[in-house]
């Protein structure tokens, strides 16, 4: 079933059982395969294709009766900077509300400033930090940008 919504000229699309998951789009948004795995086969999949090719995609994953979490959300580097991002974080709550969930999480390492920045400007907000989450969930350290990751910052959106 194709699940659509347009925004200029994205659309996003349900990714089916069939369909292939797309790992090398995934990895830029998570270090692991592994950790990957640990949500995927939970989540529903959105998709932005041109062509043949996924450009970009996020993952929703749902927590309890309310809450719905953004596991992964990615743009293909050639598409990045385009608004597509943005698009896609209004798309997931749309998504989300019609699942009739009240609140859209996301998580982001402390020091991910664009990513920080693009939630906020998207109305979420900061809650939580999970401490050492990149250490107790990864078999090895992740350095971005010579900083070892360690925290993770939790932010919400209330959309009902
Ligand atoms: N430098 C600083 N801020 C930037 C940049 C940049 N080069 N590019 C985008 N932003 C920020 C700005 O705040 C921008 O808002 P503005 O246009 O009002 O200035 C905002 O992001 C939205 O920009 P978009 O063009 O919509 O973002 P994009 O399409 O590039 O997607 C994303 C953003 C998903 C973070 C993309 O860069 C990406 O795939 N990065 C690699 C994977 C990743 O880090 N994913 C998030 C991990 S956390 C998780 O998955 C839950």
């Amino acid at each position: 079933m194709k699940t659509e919504s347009k925004n200029n000229s994205w659309v996003t699309r349900k990714l089916s059982k069939h369909d292939k998951i797309p790992y090398d789009l995934l990895l830029l948004a998570d270090e692991t395969v592994e950790a990957i795995d640990k949500y995927i086969f939970d989540s529903d999949l959105y998709i932005i294709e041109q062509k043949d090719l996924v450009i970009a995609i996020y993952v929703l994953y749902p927590l309890n009766k309310n809450e719905i979490e953004i596991k992964n959300i990615a743009v293909n580097e050639t598409f990045q900077g385009q608004g597509i991002g943005k698009f896609l974080l209004q798309d997931a709550e749309i998504k989300a509300k019609e699942k009739m969930y009240k609140t859209l999480l996301i998580g982001t390492p402390d020091t991910a400033f664009k990513q920080l920045q693009l939630y906020q400007k998207a109305g979420f907000e900061s809650f939580d930090i999970k401490k050492d989450f990149f250490i107790d969930n990864y078999s090895e350290p992740i350095i971005e940008n010579g900083i070892q990751l360690k925290d993770m910052v939790m932010l919400r959106k209330i959309i009902k």
